[in-house]
């Protein structure tokens, strides 16, 4: 221990941050022990590099001659063409799947503030009858992949240190839903800083750390062993989302077929902006090199621009869905691999203590938190396609407790959908103007997760269900 805090000191001294053991006569063993092994997580060097060439500058939008392009997609099939390229897509996807070559990632690290759940999101009850969780929602899209394509799947879900046992207890108690291969990888932290860039302490023996965005995946990735363990059994393709997407497509053959045909290191799914000003990031090439711009970076003018036939010119917003190439993945989580991901900073209001350990619940922001995002990995992408999902199969984010992006519009969007599948394969259920019909149904993911499924499914059924409230398909 002594030789460690020795190590310690010397390197927070020469860094000037030192304040983070100004109560160290106060500590006991143990917490100083503790102490001492958060500041060794602590990459000083990359970490005040960045800290201080962030610390003054206000964050700014792109300048509205910022040589900026709309990203190229690949649009949703409209005529027999691309229709012929999406069923070879398919034919792609469903081989690489049958080749057990796919693992699952789901960054489920955020703290879901908004939401104002107890307890991790993924645990969340949002389907409109059984009142699944999210989690829930996953593990079965996975075990009906498994089954249909014969093989165990590899899902890795990234935690962090604020739910990490819960996770893990919420799957224990549900007996990790059936499935056999479920592994729980926490991300990494980063301290938060004072406004003048000094390393914050939460309490008298412990540096104010928060979770490192899902831009953490990568690193996470690599340290927990998850990238050797998949190397070893010639995995290579991970299929990545967010928790908060009840709709998302969790195994894809599209997507990944698309993927594998172009050999992209990373591929994304865009939905397409269901008006200018909506709030999401929007894929775009900046500079020569894809990117994702965050809407609140996007000048005004940008967001509204129309091209010549009156569309939008930005439209093309991140679903946060992604699919990577494993080495890809992995070389962006290697420290070494002179790759780092920009820091994003947020000002935020950061419970500390002050100079006399007295503590400090701040009314306005005190602080300085910061984040990576996965998709800033487009950058480092030699190869990388975009491809077009209909928003209402793929993307119902749950965000907030009411309004926008809530519990509400979730169940709406999930019946949405089912109705939709079922109008399609020649059910009567009476739907209203917004395509919703006036009760809850609900299908399993492990009867169908898409309606390509479904309607084989639906079809091959000798006996069909009467469809009323409360419908459970499974
Ligand atoms: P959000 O940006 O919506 O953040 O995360 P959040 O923490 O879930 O919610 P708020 O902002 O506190 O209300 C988008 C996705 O990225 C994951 C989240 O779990 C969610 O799936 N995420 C976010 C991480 O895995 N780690 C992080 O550090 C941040």
């Amino acid at each position: 221990m002594e030789r460690l805090q020795r190590e310690i000191f010397e390197r927070f001294e020469q860094y000037g941050q030192m304040q983070i053991f100004r109560f160290w006569e106060e500590l006991n063993a143990d917490e100083r022990l503790n102490l001492c092994r958060q500041a060794d997580q602590i990459n000083l060097l990359h970490f005040s590099e960045i800290v201080n060439s962030l610390i003054d500058r206000e964050k700014k939008s792109l300048r509205s001659d910022t040589p900026l392009l709309p990203a190229h997609y690949i649009s949703l099939p409209s005529d027999e063409t691309s229709s012929y390229r999406w069923e070879e897509a398919y034919n792609v996807g469903e081989q690489v799947l049958s080749e057990g070559r796919v693992a699952v990632f789901t960054a489920a690290g955020g703290q879901g503030t908004r939401l104002g759940f107890e307890g991790p999101k993924g645990a969340f009850a949002v389907t409109p009858v059984k009142r699944k969780s999210l989690f829930q929602i996953f593990a079965e899209k996975i075990r009906f992949a498994e089954k249909r394509y014969g093989h165990y799947i590899h899902w890795f879900i990234m935690t962090s240190d604020r739910n990490h046992n819960e996770t893990i207890e919420f799957f224990g108690k549900n007996n990790s839903f059936g499935l056999s291969n479920v592994h729980f990888i926490r991300q990494g932290l980063l301290p938060a800083v004072t406004m003048g860039g000094k390393i914050m302490l939460e309490d008298k023996g412990r540096i104010a750390m928060h979770p490192d965005g899902h831009g953490g995946a990568f690193k996470a990735f690599v340290a927990s062993g998850a990238n050797a363990m998949l190397e070893a059994k010639g995995i290579d393709t991970i299929s990545y989302f967010q928790v908060d997407n009840p709709l998302v497509p969790v195994i894809d053959s599209y997507f990944i077929g698309f993927h594998e045909k172009n050999r992209s290191r990373m591929s994304s799914r865009t939905i397409l902006k269901a008006y200018p000003e909506e709030k999401v990031g929007i894929f775009c090439v900046l500079y020569g090199r894809s990117a994702v711009i965050e809407y609140s970076d996007l000048p005004i003018e940008r967001a509204i621009e129309r091209d010549r036939s009156g569309t939008l010119r930005f439209k093309t917003g991140n679903a946060g869905i992604h699919i990577f190439d494993r080495d890809f993945f992995s070389l962006l989580g290697n420290e070494m691999s002179g790759r780092p991901l920009p820091l994003h900073k947020a000002k935020k209001k950061i419970p500390t203590i002050d100079e006399d350990g007295k503590v400090i619940d701040p009314d306005v922001p005190n602080g300085i938190k910061f984040e990576t995002f996965i998709f800033d990995a487009l950058q480092f992408a030699e190869r990388s396609i975009i491809v077009e999902g209909n928003r209402k199969e793929i993307f119902s984010p749950l965000k907030n407790s009411m309004g926008l992006d809530s519990p509400e519009t979730c169940r709406q969007d999930q019946i949405r959908l089912f109705s939709k599948w079922l109008v399609k394969a020649g059910s009567d259920i009476p739907i209203d103007a917004k395509g919703l019909p006036p009760f809850n149904i609900e299908v399993s993911p492990l009867f169908a997760d898409n309606e390509r499924d479904f309607l084989s499914k639906w079809n091959d059924l000798e006996k069909r269900p009467a469809i009323s409230s409360g419908s459970y398909i499974s």
